[in-house]
């Protein structure tokens, strides 16, 4: 009896003890190679970032993220989640290495010919995002946005997103077998790949064909795009008026830069600016509601500054296109390269003032036709001929300030005016009745010059909203704002639009 139940415990205990060892090996195998497993992941990440002492594994093998004192953060490092600029050679390695892997299967070849910025993060693993341009197998070059995104302690191993302007975006893997789906939209991938801003930033570069020198003119395009988008949202919370502001390929520029491409000097308020005052026509009768000068056959297409600071230049020639068209019935271009070149009170490029250049326009003798005098961007060697000046100016008038009735009446009995008005609502305007905050939109900080051609009134009934405006011709090439325009709120002095009104008279 004794032995007998000694037996029984001793074989109870047995089992039990062959069930704890079972059990107990599987969980601490789980361990190991969870362990195991975290451990590749942990060494994969630590050698592609030195800076990556911030992951271990744990006693349950769990992969754990250690913080790590702000001391011990070098410049470099790079926050888990933030993308860093990464050496372009590196990454072009890389990017041929996949393009090499991916060629071995059934997908896109693509060849590199040139890769302008690459930057890595990490996000449960590493994304690569590589901007290049490629040849692809139809020998056509594209420039594309190719991201990897490398998790080699999975299965699946690398994940693949090749988007090329133009065409549907191309998603594969490959690991030991290589897979292919193609989809016209890429909203899946995106949660975990781009961040927002870094895609509009993609975008807008592939869009207005950026090239940045180097990963470093790269990021500091990449954080004034940022802060430009916080003043577009500023600009859209604030709308008075109709207008939407949105990126425009102004959108990688900080506002000095913009003002300093757009070109207006500032006119000295206490020098007579040298200009008489405007006889304004009192109006028989009621106003038109609305009136504009391309109706008439008085405004030429729109044209295109590029980049140099002659706006000075291109409110005149409007403004003198529209009084000779007026006045002779023949719309003519005119030449700002003439003033780019000749007029040496202004500056070309580096900007100029519109009361400067009626006074160089007489002083030289006339304009020559655009067709004559062709456009280049750039100021070179005056070669005016009198032989071929077309129309010349006596004199210029100075409207009345911050009087937008006289401006409609002058316009009405005239022709287009001469404006300066505070450019910063311009920079992002994308259509509407442009009515910015006051504060955001000065009417002492005069940067662009342009030309009103006509005017108008919008009625939102539903909103209990008339928008009276000003319809403005700009120089920025028909693809800029409303096919080149801007409307501009009328009837408050909104930006300015009434602080630098003129006209040159013609002999
Ligand atoms: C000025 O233009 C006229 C007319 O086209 C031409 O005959 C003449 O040679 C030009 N003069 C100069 C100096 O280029
Ligand atoms: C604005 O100009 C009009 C027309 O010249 C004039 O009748 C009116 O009195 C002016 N208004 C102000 C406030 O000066």
């Amino acid at each position: 009896m004794k032995t007998t139940s000694l037996l029984l415990r001793l074989r109870s205990i047995w089992i039990m003890s062959s069930w704890l060892r079972h059990e107990g090996l599987a969980a601490a195998a789980m361990v190991v190679r969870r362990r195991e497993k975290n451990l590749q992941r942990l060494e994969y990440e630590q050698k592609l970032e030195s800076d990556v002492g911030q992951v271990g594994v744990d006693s349950r093998g769990q992969l754990r993220r250690v913080r790590v004192s702000r001391e011990r953060r070098g410049l470099n490092d790079v926050p888990l989640g933030g993308s860093k600029p990464f050496d372009e050679k590196q990454a072009e390695e890389q990017l041929q290495q996949t393009l090499d892997k991916l060629t071995a299967g059934d997908g896109p070849h693509y060849k590199i010919v040139k890769v302008y910025t690459a930057s890595r993060q990490l996000v449960s693993g590493t994304l690569t995002r590589i901007d290049a341009d490629l040849i692809d197998g139809n020998d056509e070059q594209r420039r594309c946005i190719v991201e990897i995104w490398a998790q080699p302690w999975l299965e699946q191993g690398h994940k693949i997103t090749f988007k090329c302007h133009n065409q549907p975006a191309v998603h594969a893997r490959h690991s030991r077998s290589v897979e292919w789906a193609e989809k016209k939209t890429h909203k899946k991938h995106n949660h975990h790949s781009l961040n927002k801003i870094d895609h509009l930033f993609h975008v807008f570069q592939i869009k207005y064909k950026r090239r940045y020198a180097n990963s470093m003119e790269h990021q500091m395009r990449l954080r004034i795009f940022r802060q430009n988008l916080r003043t577009i949202q500023e600009l859209n919370d604030n709308e008075q008026g109709s207008a939407k502001y949105g990126i425009t390929e102004f959108a990688d520029m900080t506002s000095t830069e913009y003002t300093q491409r757009a070109g207006l000097w500032q006119r000295s308020a206490n020098k007579p600016t040298g200009g008489k005052p405007a006889v304004v026509p009192p109006y028989k009768g009621e106003l038109p509601k609305e009136f504009d000068w391309r109706e008439k056959n008085a405004v030429t297409q729109v044209k295109n500054q590029g980049s140099c600071g002659s706006c000075w230049a291109f409110s005149v020639t409007g403004n003198i296109e529209g009084l000779y068209a007026i006045q002779t019935g023949e719309l003519r271009e005119f030449s700002e390269q003439e003033l780019l070149d000749c007029d040496s009170t202004d500056s070309a490029c580096n900007g100029g003032l519109m009361d400067n250049a009626y006074k160089a326009i007489k002083d030289i003798g006339g304009l020559e036709y655009e067709s004559e005098y062709p456009y280049l961007a750039k100021k070179k060697q005056c070669h005016f001929n009198k032989t071929l000046s077309h129309v010349q100016v006596a004199d210029f008038v100075d409207l009345p300030k911050g009087n937008e009735t006289a401006m409609q009446e002058w316009l009405l009995a005239n022709g287009p005016i001469s404006i300066g008005l505070n450019a910063n609502a311009m920079q992002f305007y994308r259509g509407g009745v442009s009515h910015p905050w006051g504060p955001l939109c000065s009417k002492k900080n005069l940067d662009h010059g342009v030309l009103i051609v006509g005017y108008g009134v919008s009625d939102y009934p539903n909103f209990h909203k008339t928008l009276p405006y000003w319809i403005v011709k700009n120089s920025w090439g028909p693809r800029w704002g409303e096919q080149g325009y801007y409307r501009v709120y009328r009837g408050d002095n909104t930006c300015g639009v009434s602080e630098m009104a003129t006209s040159a008279v013609l002999a």
